[in-house]
């Protein structure tokens, strides 16, 4: 299995428009560029699944020959995977509306839902190409296909993971909105855990983790309380569904009992001193053997 991150922070990136923390400041002086968060994988190097669409889908296209088109109105984008309905998530859907054909998204029948209703985005994308919405359903397994029907080589199991719903959608009735993908490749037998967002290592973390060969897991903050410290309005990481790296109870700490051969932290937020290269909280990311993931980072398994 080929897996690049085409894109390694939170929603808002790096730097984000409208943030001068040291971090922003860091990034724009030195001209990097850290796009939302997303991950393409393929069995085969030829079709490739989209985990999850960012609002930065155009420029990560770009970036990466892998995904570009080979023939007229072509592209090696085969199904787009979703973890939850989030917008830094989502809103990269808008931007395959030239598809030539109904694009499939997987999805749970929850974050289906929401984009049904709530974020309407499958009625908004009816009016272009379309997508063909798959429900993945909760614990079992799917072998993904293309908009054709043919296999991509791709086993995927979902599992619900500790969150919340997404802020536009705080009303709605208990569902699935968010989860955990374990991808396997039928043919080498390589395991991906792709775990973007999630307030707990849980049960159903561990399930998705255990011993795979290359574990993606949420970086969004190192501290609880560093988001309303930035000067944002907001609320606590855990209470965002987002476990904080540091701390004793912390992901640092829960992740390496896992057994995952490689762990790297994905959707780290601008606020996070591990996006810093000589801050000490990265040097203990270091000492755990975790990785802090960067765009364009590419994995075979
Ligand atoms: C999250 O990761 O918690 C969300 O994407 C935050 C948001 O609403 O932008
Ligand atoms: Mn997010
Ligand atoms: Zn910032």
């Amino acid at each position: 299995m080929h897996v690049l991150i085409l894109g390694s922070a939170a929603g808002g990136g790096v730097p984000q428009w409208n943030c001068g923390c040291a971090n922003c400041r860091a990034a724009r002086t030195a001209g990097i560029d850290r796009t939302q968060s997303s991950v393409a994988v393929s069995a085969d190097a030829e079709r490739w699944v989209l985990l999850n669409a960012s609002p930065d889908l155009r420029q990560q296209l770009a970036a990466h020959p892998a995904l570009w088109p080979r023939g007229p109105r072509h592209s090696p984008v085969a199904a787009v995977a979703l973890t939850d309905g989030e917008i830094d998530h989502t809103a990269g859907l808008i931007l395959l509306r030239e598809a030539a054909a109904r694009l499939p998204v997987y999805s749970t029948a929850g974050v289906l839902a929401l984009l049904g209703n709530q974020w309407p985005l499958l009625r908004v994308l009816g009016e272009y190409a379309g997508v063909e919405a798959r429900v993945l359903p909760e614990g079992g397994v799917v072998a993904l296909r293309d908009a054709g029907g043919e296999e991509l080589g791709l086993d995927c199991q979902a599992l619900a993971v500790a969150r919340r719903p997404p802020r536009y959608a705080r009303g709605v009735p208990a569902g699935t909105f968010d989860v955990g993908l374990r991808l396997e490749d039928r043919r080498t037998g390589g395991t991906f855990a792709y775990i973007p967002a999630a307030g707990a290592v849980d049960g159903a973390v561990r399930v998705l983790a255990h011993g795979v060969d290359l574990l993606c897991f949420d970086g969004t903050f190192w501290s609880e309380g560093e988001l309303g410290a930035s000067g944002a309005q907001a609320l606590g990481a855990r209470a965002m569904g987002h476990l904080p790296v540091g701390g004793s109870d912390g992901s640092l700490a829960a992740l390496p009992p896992l057994g995952a051969r490689r762990t790297v932290l994905v959707h780290v937020n601008n606020t996070n001193p591990i996006l810093n290269p000589s801050s000490p909280e990265r040097a203990q990311v270091a000492a755990a053997g975790i990785e802090v993931g960067e765009d364009g980072m590419t994995f075979e398994l």
